[in-house]
């Protein structure tokens, strides 16, 4: 009898269908897909795919995303439910006032997002492009939403800025403490802390490098220490061992269940019967497509 993984192969092929998964989904998930990324790398290989299914292992905002950036394929996610807690966590109401009151203000927003908080926004970001982006920004006030944390971290990055915020945060990244990480230094003296910039301002100073879940990797296989403090969520530990089978890694940040909602199951229903499919109203769609555009044209 066939196996689950060997069920996903045969049906993508039939269902001329592409699996993309985030670093954070369970190991036997990332291993079934045909590309594994952060953020960014899969909103850009969903706008660009060829392929008429898009099986997105993730969180919601991604798989929205997804299919307002290539609104002709048809998107599955392994469970609808799988949401990113942060992406809620700006209003209508906050946007409104701030655009009512602050002149030369642009409305930054998270890809970790709403596509409704998108479509109030000028541009989306990911933790990848963030700095960059709003770097290139003609506008001297930012609303940065919804993440207090990466906008507190971008705002570092870009001084010559007036920074604004809604006040999200991570649930996932936001418990970790910098004594977490310090007390993992004193167990792991050669170790360098490796630090998504989710996570808040303590943290992130007592961490050797910050980045997104893709510049950790990469970072860690160039770095010449053997040993890292993991500080974002632990799927990550899959591809680093993957890439770095002689390096140690100890994670210091629970798991997002949300992203642990993705299972081998879950991709092998959604080939099979169609299952889990995004579904947007055309002018829902619409609204929230320029920013996203923007924040791909600006990272280029
Ligand atoms: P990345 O931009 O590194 O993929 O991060 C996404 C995320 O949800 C972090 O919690
Ligand atoms: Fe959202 Fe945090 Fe989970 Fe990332 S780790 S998907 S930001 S809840």
């Amino acid at each position: 009898m066939r196996d689950t993984a060997e069920e996903i192969v045969a049906l993508k092929k039939e269902k001329r269908a592409v699996v993309l998964a985030h670093y954070y989904v369970p190991d036997e998930v990332q291993s079934a897909a045909d590309y594994v990324g952060d953020s960014y790398y899969l909103a850009k290989i969903a706008a660009e795919t060829q392929a008429e299914t898009i099986v997105f292992c993730g969180v919601h905002f991604m798989g929205e995303s997804a299919k307002i950036l290539n609104p002709s394929r048809r998107v599955l996610m392994p469970d609808l439910t799988a949401d990113c807690a942060m992406a809620h966590m700006a209003s209508e109401e906050q946007i409104g006032k701030m655009r009512a009151e602050t002149e030369d203000l642009a409305v930054v927003c998270y890809i970790n997002s709403t596509a409704k908080l998108k479509s109030l926004s000028d541009v989306c970001v990911t933790s990848s492009n963030a700095v960059k982006i709003v770097r290139a920004l003609k506008e001297k006030n930012i609303l940065f939403i919804p993440d207090q944390n990466l906008g507190s971290f971008v705002a570092e990055q870009v001084p010559e800025k007036n920074f604004y915020f809604s006040g999200g945060y991570c649930p996932v990244h936001a418990v970790v403490l910098a004594e977490d990480v310090l007390s993992a230094k004193r167990a792991h003296p050669s170790a360098e802390a490796l630090t998504h910039p989710e996570c808040v301002e303590t943290v992130r100073r007592a961490s050797d490098f910050i980045g997104s879940t893709a510049e950790i990797i990469a970072h860690a296989q160039k770095s010449g220490a053997r040993e890292f403090i993991v500080c974002t969520e632990p799927g990550v530990l899959f591809e680093l061992k993957r890439r770095c089978p002689d390096k140690k890694f100890y994670p210091v940040t629970p798991a997002c269940l949300d992203m642990k909602r993705n299972t081998l199951a879950g991709v092998a229903k959604c080939l099979r019967e169609g299952a889990g499919e995004v579904l947007m109203s055309e002018e829902e769609m619409n609204a929230a497509r320029r920013s996203l555009e923007r924040m791909l044209e600006l990272a280029r």
